[in-house]
């Protein structure tokens, strides 16, 4: 199928889906990346992917819905099918949940319910457990509550934060474009 990713960091998952496509273990292509952060290192990813961006501050419009609107037409024309969340930083409104059904997935690096919002993977730390992972899963109108599809658990490095979400990101990457080619073959 063809997809719209959203993202408005790094975008190492972005990579990953692109580079899974690429080397054929991954089915569908990547139309579109959107964000809402015009600096974000994703943006420079999609530029050498040759993949086209789609760059937008929601503050420069009136509203959630507005801002949706912008994006939902450029979904339209290039005929996406399916939204993947990427490190995309904002609740998606109405306007995209009902033109896309059951097709908005979100990764989040936790093991959900545990840690929703944001710095997963510090609130994860400072509650010292030993055990967080990773959760892909449908999204609906709240902040990482859709139901799962998969998850991953990963064992916290005692006290490091860097080697744990490096372990985080790793299976992140896995986790996704697996879950995602099972969904896309569905
Ligand atoms: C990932 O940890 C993802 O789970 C979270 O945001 C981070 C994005 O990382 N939602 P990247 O931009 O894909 O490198």
């Amino acid at each position: 199928p063809k997809i719209a990713v959203f993202a408005s960091g790094s975008g190492s998952n972005f990579q990953a889906i692109y580079d899974a496509m690429k080397a054929g273990d991954l089915t569908g292509s990547i139309a579109l990346v959107v964000t809402d952060k015009p600096n974000a290192f994703v943006v420079e990813r999609a530029s050498i992917a040759g993949i086209e961006t789609l760059a937008i501050k929601p503050a420069n419009y009136p509203s959630k819905e507005a801002y949706e609107h912008v994006i939902l037409q450029k979904l339209s024309e290039l005929q996406v099918e399916w939204i993947i969340l990427a490190g995309y930083m904002r609740l998606i409104g109405d306007v995209l949940l009902e033109a896309y059904p059951n097709r908005i997935i979100n990764i989040h690096p936790s093991l959900l319910p545990s840690f929703p919002g944001k710095d997963a993977i510090g609130q994860a730390m400072a509650h010292g457990v030993k055990v967080t992972g990773v959760t892909v899963h449908y999204v609906d109108a709240g902040m990482d509550t859709g139901p799962i599809l998969a998850q991953a658990a990963v064992t916290v490095v005692d006290g490091d934060r860097e080697k744990t979400e490096a372990r985080i990101h790793e299976v992140e990457h896995e986790l996704y474009t697996k879950t995602l080619n099972q969904l896309f073959s569905l």
